[in-house]
């Protein structure tokens, strides 16, 4: 009875709570009629709080700003109860009233952190990647953040740019999806308390920075970006995502910022993106240095090609008065960037309640609970690529005697680039993990072996203010010897330190750094079985490694149960099973490396061992990577049977016919339960331009008991087959084609057969 008379007055709250605001454009009608120019402006300004543990000072200019009505958002301030102070003031203090938004880089989870994204997405589990952003959400939001600078969903094909790693990899097909499900993980339907705003960034083509150099220039044809940089992007704003961040770089010369083609004509009016655009870290700023102007005349140039919001350059406050009053811009122009913004905090509900996200006794019961935690622990496991495997060392035996050796083995950080609330101490380092794992029924010997790389001022400058502790390369690793020796298994937790990948971490030798590779050569002269856990976030170049070490797992940056999900893998509690989403060279020059790169003229087999005069190959190195991309191993084995296709030909027209089915039978023959991932590769052999050599189309990632069968059936319908042409139309041009079936994408390990599209 109680009960139900509770029920009703909760109805009857929430509905007088949404009966007392108006639909969105009246409601936005009439705010903006009582706004100044000058509350229009601000409601455009971005700027950070940069002290998200110790308090805002009330002289600051963020301060200053928001009394004065000069701002509409707020990045980088955490914490439930100074967001809601913060929150006061803008409703309580400011003529408007109006609420602010609060931004934060919560890309891979937050206290409880998800492997970085580009192991993520080496999971193909599309699933999981949008549960880990729902919790990421769920756990930012209970401490005040309704904004999240994700997904970045930036194609990299390029291993030098450090922020390959924030990414999906190389895929437009993989790459769209994943972008799809981390806007449902995060957004929802915007309307719980955690659920949050997702912003794409970075548009566009800001991993095709050149030489892999980051925030270097990036020069492309519009039918490259079209079919192959701009998938992820669209399929993200069809997904409904917020906001997009603008890039740095020059779009056909222009700073994306002002690029009013990629912002206005391609963003909203072809794709008819909705939300707002803010743009990325002082990039009006940096229009000056890119020779475009000074910051009035960048200023209207980015209002004026759909730049809705400046981050942290005071840009639109500090200048777009004088550029109306000079008749540079418009008030139409104003109106339109301040609507999107307020739109924007509509949809977020905070007209409707602008403490939404201000609920402080949310953060101990949903802020690093025990079931994040293990979803962020099972993330990981599925993260990591077994990429060799000889005489099936791994699953290691509790037994006997394991030497853990390795400058990455009893840190903890392993969190990788842009851990936006971590709390190191709460989280395991591989040697505390491996300890408990072990629980005494193998002995566990440790030693750090030596420093990530010689050069103390590169490990400085990768370790972001956590650094992994310096040591004596040569008395390290004298020790670490002394330990291998007693040992009948050696484990090195070798790589990168965590902040070598991501923003401004360019590296041109990919290469295991030089002590690192010496010590794992003294090791391997031990004779003992060596296995190699390498924690990176790009491709490293492991080819001597491959040779001569017997086990190879690439962990990437695994998050903050990393350690856990490690040993999870690593004594066969779990079965590996993530593939690359990014190609693995032989050696750096080869970069960038991708498989679905368009055939030449003169091309070569993949596989030839040999150089080839007068043809596209190298003198010194083969033109494969040395692991493809969709290439991961097994504790288990798995068989494919023949490929069928339902017809060998369909119709162009109609599209809706459904076209040819090709289906797999796909057999574990191992010893392991396990998953797998079922590829499916499209080559378009004639068309009225080259097109890739291969293209995912499809795949599945799909359970297997030992000894258990299952058929893969993957739809090939006439819209899979469409791509953007000269005119840039989308088409279907009816010819041949290849299907091609498989476990990744090397030609040796697929099956082909053609089909062809009839008028
Ligand atoms: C990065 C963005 C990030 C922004 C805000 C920039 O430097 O490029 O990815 O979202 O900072 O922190």
């Amino acid at each position: 009875m109680k009960k139900s008379l509770l029920a009703l007055l909760l109805m009857a709250f929430c509905l007088n709570v949404s009966a007392q605001i108006k639909p969105m454009n009246e409601y936005i009608d009439s705010l903006m009629a009582k706004m100044t120019f000058q509350e229009k402006i601000g409601q455009l300004n971005l700027l950070p709080a940069n002290d998200a543990t110790t308090g805002i000072s009330a002289n600051s200019p963020l301060m200053e700003n928001l009394k004065k009505g000069q701002l509409g958002a707020i990045l980088n301030m955490r914490g439930a109860d100074q967001i809601r102070q913060t929150q006061e003031i803008a409703v309580n203090q400011t003529r408007m009233g109006i609420p602010l938004i609060f931004g934060l880089d919560v890309i891979h989870g937050y206290e409880t952190i998800f492997p970085v994204p580009l192991a993520m997405a080496c999971s193909w589990d599309l699933a999981s990647i949008e549960r880990g952003a729902r919790i990421a959400a769920t756990e930012a939001s209970a401490d005040g953040i309704n904004w999240t600078y994700s997904p970045m969903v930036d194609i990299a094909l390029d291993a030098r740019w450090g922020r390959i790693v924030e990414g999906a990899g190389e895929d437009p097909f993989l790459g769209s999806k994943i972008a799809a499900a981390y806007v449902r993980g995060y957004q929802g339907n915007l309307a719980k308390n955690n659920e949050i705003l997702a912003c794409i960034k970075h548009f566009g083509l800001y991993g095709a920075a050149e030489a892999g150099r980051d925030y270097n220039t990036v020069d492309m044809s519009r039918i490259r970006m079209y079919n192959q940089y701009l998938p992820p992007y669209k399929a993200a704003v069809e997904a409904g995502a917020g906001s997009v961040m603008s890039s740095f770089n020059v779009v056909d010369g222009v700073p994306a910022t002002a690029n009013h083609w990629l912002l206005s004509d391609l963003l909203r009016q072809q794709w008819g993106f909705n939300g707002f655009v803010v743009t990325d870290y002082g990039s009006i700023y940096e229009m000056n240095e890119h020779g475009i102007g000074d910051l009035q005349t960048s200023a209207v140039q980015a209002l004026k090609a759909g730049t809705d919001m400046d981050m942290c350059t005071e840009a639109y406050t500090g200048t777009l008065e004088k550029s109306l009053k000079e008749g540079h811009i418009t008030m139409a122009d104003i109106d339109k960037a301040c609507r999107r913004v307020l739109e924007a905090k509509y949809k977020l509900g905070l007209f409707t309640d602008p403490y939404k996200y201000c609920d402080n006794s949310r953060r101990a019961n949903e802020i690093y609970t025990s079931a994040n935690k293990q979803a962020a622990r099972d993330m990981a496991a599925e993260s990591f690529v077994l990429l060799k495997n000889q005489d099936n060392i791994l699953p290691l035996k509790k037994n006997g005697t394991i030497a853990l050796i390795g400058p990455l083995a009893d840190t903890h950080y392993l969190t990788g680039s842009w851990a936006c609330a971590p709390v190191f101490e709460k989280y395991s380092t591989l040697k505390e993990a491996m300890s408990r794992a072990l629980d005494g029924k193998a002995k566990l010997l440790y030693a750090q072996g030596c420093n990530v790389v010689s050069d103390a001022k590169l490990q400085e400058a990768g370790s972001l203010g956590r650094p992994i502790d310096r040591v004596d390369d040569k008395q390290a690793g004298k020790e670490a010897l002394k330990i291998a020796r007693k040992a009948d298994v050696i484990i090195c937790a070798m790589g990168e330190e965590g902040e070598m990948s991501g923003e401004s971490s360019s590296r041109a030798d990919l290469e295991l750094f030089d002590v690192q590779k010496a010590l794992l050569a003294e090791l391997v002269k031990t004779g003992k079985p060596v296995i190699l856990l390498n924690f990176s976030g790009r491709p490293t170049v492991l080819n001597w490694e491959s040779k001569n070490v017997q086990a190879i797992m690439n962990v990437w940056f695994g998050g903050s149960e990393a350690a856990d999900a490690i040993c999870d893998v690593i004594f066969g509690d779990k079965v590996p099973c993530g593939k690359l989403t990014v190609s693995m060279p032989q050696t750096t020059g080869q970069e960038p490396l991708y498989y679905n790169h368009l055939p030449t003229g003169r091309p070569v087999s993949e596989g030839i061992d040999v150089y080839k005069k007068f043809k596209s190959n190298y003198l010194d190195v083969r033109n494969d990577p040395l692991y493809p991309f969709g290439f991961g191993l097994s504790y288990t084995t798995f068989s494919y049977g023949n490929m069928t296709l339902s017809s060998n030909s369909m119709n162009a027209v109609p599209a809706s016919e459904g076209g040819i089915t090709a289906k797999v039978t796909v057999t574990n023959t191992g010893n392991y339960d396990g998953y797998e991932v079922v590829q499916m590769y499209i080559h378009d052999i004639y068309a009225s331009i080259s097109r890739p050599v291969k293209e995912l189309k499809g795949f599945q990632r799909i359970f297997l008991k030992k000894g258990e069968s299952k058929e893969v059936t993957f739809q090939i319908t006439p819209d899979l087959l469409k791509f953007y042409n000269q005119s840039l139309d989308y088409v279907l041009e009816p010819g041949d084609f290849e299907v091609m079936i498989g476990p990744d994408s090397s030609d040796q390990h697929l099956q082909k057969a053609k089909f062809s599209v009839n008028n």
